[in-house]
């Protein structure tokens, strides 16, 4: 990405400086991690230490504190899930540098959906979570290959270390070996996982002792020591992590920026988000070494660097969040220029121009009115209808960036209207979730237009697709597995071979893409060994590389 031409109208004077001053500032990252890593808590720690709120559990509440910022569906608040993504900014000042940090959270169901990955096309970087006792979880691995197929730098967190848990060179290893990525370590744990009692910082020899707070709710204080002092406070632990750390040293376990960037080697951290320790140190790394915003790169190729005039592209719309006003925010990631609140953009599908009026920052629940955003920030645009996730908006000089690709569904289910009398109702209501890519929708002229199939990547989007179909759109529907768990692209001059194939079918995109259907890879497979000439394509999927 970084390597590619910047477009040809480039920028300067003291706007374009501001810009590249503020876009420097930015970082704008995405916490991956499996259900239960802790990624809540995470999100509180960092806030408080940045000092947004003074109590943890302001903004994700669970068990009995605050309601959550992104619990915003009766259905969510029902299953005390969070299944929506929010955008959480904040700023933060360390060693004499003062970032601005965007936080985008994802969907922290087991259940796998799109929108988590389109969340990762708007992000510089991602932290991935790991719980301490588990390791790498299926959630994780996933939300990993995404990342890496995007290139996206990941910084590792190792959280829960105040419970009993693996060895931690063990866990380096197990990363190494599954998932090819070089972790390099930048704090090492003093004391087992069960006894954390501070951590080495790897960069500067010394050690950071932490001290338990009540009920983990304020910041963890620190004290720092030199070697000498660190063996006198921690004894044998502080031997043994300067022996593990040694370990690393000699395996070339040393941070590497070049790497990192190109998510080869992952700087490693260990925390625990529930006491608060580490999580200082997880910001300062974020500052000092997560990437800021740099050239996006457009459908033709050329990088447009941050300073160019304004451009952004929808990476998130969402539906229903206020439900006394049933509206619709569209999310987009500011790539270049400046933003101000009712400037004229240009919706680059179709040419026309888009009032700002409504733009809002969105903290869960709360909303802001946003007045301005620089490169890396997140724009919510309320009432948005015409904006579709992947579309770009620009000003002045215009600019497309790729659209962001569907990912393989696995789920297929056929959905019917449940009352007959609001077949109107049931086709508008199918068409705005398309737009928004709650599901994917599929045809065939077989199945009828009073019989679509929800594709979807999760289950759990069929959930939210029936709930919003009864509740919002006014056309109650009920859905009907299909035996199907893997598409694939096929040519049209080949589809009605692949439809005679018992367990397959083949059904149409909106977007006029057929996708074949088949029961399981292995028939999938079966069905490739004796059909060599059919050329049947792969979409995105999650462990795609
Ligand atoms: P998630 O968003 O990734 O799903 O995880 P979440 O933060 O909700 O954390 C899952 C559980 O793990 C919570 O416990 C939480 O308190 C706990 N947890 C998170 N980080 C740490 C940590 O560093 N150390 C320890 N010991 N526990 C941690 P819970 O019992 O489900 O809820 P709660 O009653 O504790 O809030």
């Amino acid at each position: 990405m970084i390597d590619n031409p910047p477009a040809p109208s480039a920028v300067r004077g003291p706007a374009a400086d501001r810009i590249s001053a503020e876009a420097r500032r930015r970082r704008t990252f995405a916490v991956i991690s499996h259900p239960d890593a802790g990624k809540s808590t995470l999100t509180e720690a960092l806030v408080l230490h940045a000092r947004v709120i003074t109590e943890a559990g302001a903004i994700h509440g669970k068990a009995g504190r605050r309601s959550t910022v992104s619990d915003w569906m009766e259905m969510e608040k029902a299953r005390g899930i969070s299944i929506t993504s929010t955008a959480l900014q904040f700023p933060y000042s360390t060693h004499g540098q003062d970032c601005v940090i965007n936080l985008l959270d994802t969907p922290g169901h087991a259940d796998f959906s799109e929108d988590t990955y389109r969340v990762l096309t708007a992000v510089d970087c991602a932290v991935m979570l790991i719980d301490a006792a588990k390791g790498l979880e299926p959630q994780t691995l996933k939300l990993f290959q995404v990342c890496r197929h995007r290139r996206i730098p990941i910084i590792t967190v190792i959280n829960k270390w105040d419970r009993p848990g693996r060895e931690p060179l063990e866990l380096v290893d197990e990363i190494t070996e599954r998932i090819g990525l070089r972790p390099t370590p930048l704090t090492w744990p003093v004391g087992v996982a069960g006894d954390f009692k501070g951590v080495l910082d790897r960069r500067t020899g010394t050690y950071v002792k932490f001290t338990r707070t009540a009920g983990g709710a304020t910041a963890a204080p620190e004290e720092h020591f030199d070697p000498e002092g660190a063996r006198v406070s921690a004894g044998d632990d502080w031997d043994r992590a300067v022996e593990e750390s040694e370990l690393l040293e000699a395996d070339g376990a040393d941070y590497d920026r070049e790497t990192f960037l190109r998510c080869e080697s992952s700087p490693m951290l260990f925390t625990s988000a529930a006491l608060n320790f580490g999580v200082n140190q997880l910001l300062d790394v974020l500052v000092e070494l997560a990437p800021p915003p740099h050239g996006q790169v457009d459908v033709e190729g050329h990088a447009r660097s941050p300073e160019e005039p304004f451009s952004a592209f929808v990476f998130k719309v969402q539906a229903g969040m206020d439900s006394a006003h049933r509206d619709r925010i569209a999310y987009a990631r500011v790539c270049s220029g400046t933003f101000e609140r009712g400037d004229v953009l240009t919706h680059a599908a179709t040419g026309k121009p888009f009032v700002t009026k409504y733009a809002q920052s969105v903290f869960g629940q709360q909303r802001t009115t946003l007045d301005n955003a620089w490169p890396g920030d997140v724009i919510g645009l309320a009432n948005a209808n015409a904006l579709r996730p992947g579309d770009t908006l620009y000003r002045d000089v215009p600019v497309v960036y790729p659209p962001i690709p569907s990912f393989s569904p696995e789920h297929f289910s056929v959905a019917r209207g449940t009352d007959p009398s609001k077949h109107k109702q049931f086709r508008r209501g199918i068409e705005q979730l398309e737009q928004e890519g709650v599901v994917q929708v599929l045809r065939s002229d077989r199945r009828g237009d009073q019989a679509p199939v929800f594709a979807a990547v999760g289950p759990m989007q069929f959930e939210v697709a029936t709930h919003r179909m009864a509740t919002e759109l006014s056309a109650p529907i009920s859905l009907e597995p299909l035996p199907y768990t893997v598409a694939r692209i096929v040519d049209p001059e080949d589809a009605d071979f692949v439809n005679r194939q018992p367990s397959a079918e083949v059904l149409t995109r909106t977007d006029g893409v057929m996708l074949a259907l088949f029961a399981t890879k292995w028939r999938l497979e079966g069905f490739q060994r004796d059909n060599p000439k059919v050329v049947l394509r792969s979409l995105v999927a999650a462990g795609d590389d």
